[in-house]
């Protein structure tokens, strides 16, 4: 492929470097374009732009791979643990021994919030929905950590990456509690990061918590499976809020909020419902038909770059059937009408000719009501486990000298240049 690209218009003729990078597609460099051809780029959803150089995460859609910093994500899942992925992420190689007990460390320590924290949530009714409570909250955390906001400290940024990934599971299970009307559990250090997050949720002062290393582990698993993810809408969001030199927190808090859409980490709670909706087998075929009429979309299918199977979705339904088994559900019947609507979709031409795969989300919502946890809550444990690939893709973004603050063109079609009427001339 060549090094350089011809852009030709009016006459005039821009030359534009070719980018190549470890594996993908090249990148024309159009930095130069509306300098020297006076005219903008123009792709409203991002499908042929890409907005930053990164070595955190790659993806090949059409092969359904998943890499964090090269490791292939079915690797990981199997054979790490969520902080090593950490780790991984933040510092860009797997941690030896010491190094990753040096890390946990940092982390544990970190997992407490302040105490005048807790009156946050007593301002919010308790019918709240728990990511209007993680949007506030989060944002709050900049009010309390005045130590390290200053974006332009490495130290800075390291530690409020630490108190990002340690205290996300404290403020979650809040959240939690608060919806159930029950104590907030504070966090224990002898406890692995998966453990600790499931007794702050699940243990109650009347009697002793007991963990389940196979829920232990599932849980652990599904937050590694939504660690990081490219340049999806909440990361996007969170380094454009950050280009503008805002505090860590204040940008995970906008992560957060573009998360919760249903069409991004919103679709797991939209899918359990759909699921629920539909209730049986036998009323897949209609509720398929109502997604030709294009009355609704079939949640927890389809993705901007997957146009395979999300490798994600694969290492999900594994785990699915693991904790259904553990808990006793392997029979539940929303699994059935999930694996029948699955089978259905992959073979009828509607979503066959639009590469319409499961995605991460199809089957994590009911992995994450067998493991207890209220539909609202699922985008709660996305967003938790996502912080680690905002937080390690917002200081990548400070650390590279080529970023600058976003601020996108437009092409504008509104009112030509007019004077002012007034009132009574109207
Ligand atoms: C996540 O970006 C990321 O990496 C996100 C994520 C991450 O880890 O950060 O992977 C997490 O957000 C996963 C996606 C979760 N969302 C859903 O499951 C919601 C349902 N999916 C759709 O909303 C949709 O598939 C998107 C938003 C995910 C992707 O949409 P695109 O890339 O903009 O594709 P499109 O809307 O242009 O769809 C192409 C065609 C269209 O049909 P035509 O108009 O060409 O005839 O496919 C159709 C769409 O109507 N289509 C669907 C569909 N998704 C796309 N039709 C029915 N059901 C769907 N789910």
């Amino acid at each position: 492929m060549a090094n350089t690209a011809k852009f030709e218009i009016d006459g005039k003729t821009v030359e534009l470097p070719v980018l190549r990078g470890t594996d993908g597609p090249a990148v024309v460099d159009i930095r130069k374009l509306y300098a020297e051809a006076d005219v903008f780029t123009y792709d409203p959803g991002f499908m042929s732009t890409a907005s930053c150089e990164s070595k955190i995460t790659f993806i090949d859609g059409d092969a359904g791979i998943l890499l964090h910093r090269g490791y292939p994500i079915m690797e990981l899942a199997e054979k790490s643990s969520f902080l090593e992925v950490c780790y991984l992420l933040l510092h860009g190689e797997l941690p030896t021994a010491p190094e990753f007990e040096v890390f946990e460390h940092n982390i544990t320590y970190h997992t407490m919030i302040h105490e005048q924290f807790d009156r946050f949530f007593m301002g919010f009714r308790r019918d709240a929905h728990p990511m209007a409570i993680m949007t506030g909250a989060v944002g709050a955390l900049s009010a309390f950590y005045h130590d390290s906001t200053n974006v332009n400290d490495p130290a800075q940024r390291m530690i409020s990456a630490h108190r990002m990934i340690a205290k996300m599971p404290t403020i979650a299970a809040r959240a939690f509690k608060y919806s159930r009307g029950q104590p907030f559990v504070f966090p224990r250090n002898e406890l692995s990061y998966a453990e600790n997050f499931l007794r702050m949720c699940f243990s109650v002062p009347a009697e002793d918590w007991v963990p389940n290393p196979v829920l232990t582990k599932a849980m652990d698993r599904i937050f590694i499976l939504h660690a990081d993810h490219e340049q999806n809408a909440s990361t996007s969001t969170v380094r454009l809020a950050g280009s503008s030199g805002a505090n860590p927190f204040a940008c995970i808090a906008a992560g957060i909020a573009s998360l919760w859409g249903p069409k991004h980490g919103g679709a797991n709670e939209e899918c359990l419902n759909m699921l629920t909706d539909i209730g049986t087998v036998d009323k897949i075929p209609e509720f398929v038909q109502g997604v030709k009429d294009r009355r609704y979309l079939l949640m927890g299918f389809g993705h901007r770059v997957y146009k395979n199977y999300d490798p994600r979705a694969t290492v999900m339904q594994q785990t699915c059937h693991e904790v259904l088994k553990e808990v006793g559900a392997e029979n539940d019947p929303i699994l059935q009408v999930a694996m029948e609507l699955e089978k259905v979709a992959l073979s009828d031409p509607y979503f066959v000719e639009r590469k319409l795969y499961p995605n991460v989300d199809f089957y994590s919502g009911i992995t994450l009501r067998a493991l207890g946890f209220p539909p609202e809550m699922f985008t709660v444990l996305f967003a938790l486990a996502r912080t680690v690939g905002w937080i390690a893709q917002w200081k990548e973004m400070i650390e590279d000298p080529s970023q600058k603050i976003g601020r996108p063109r437009q092409i504008y079609t509104g009112a030509p240049a007019r004077s002012f009427v007034p009132v009574d001339k109207r």
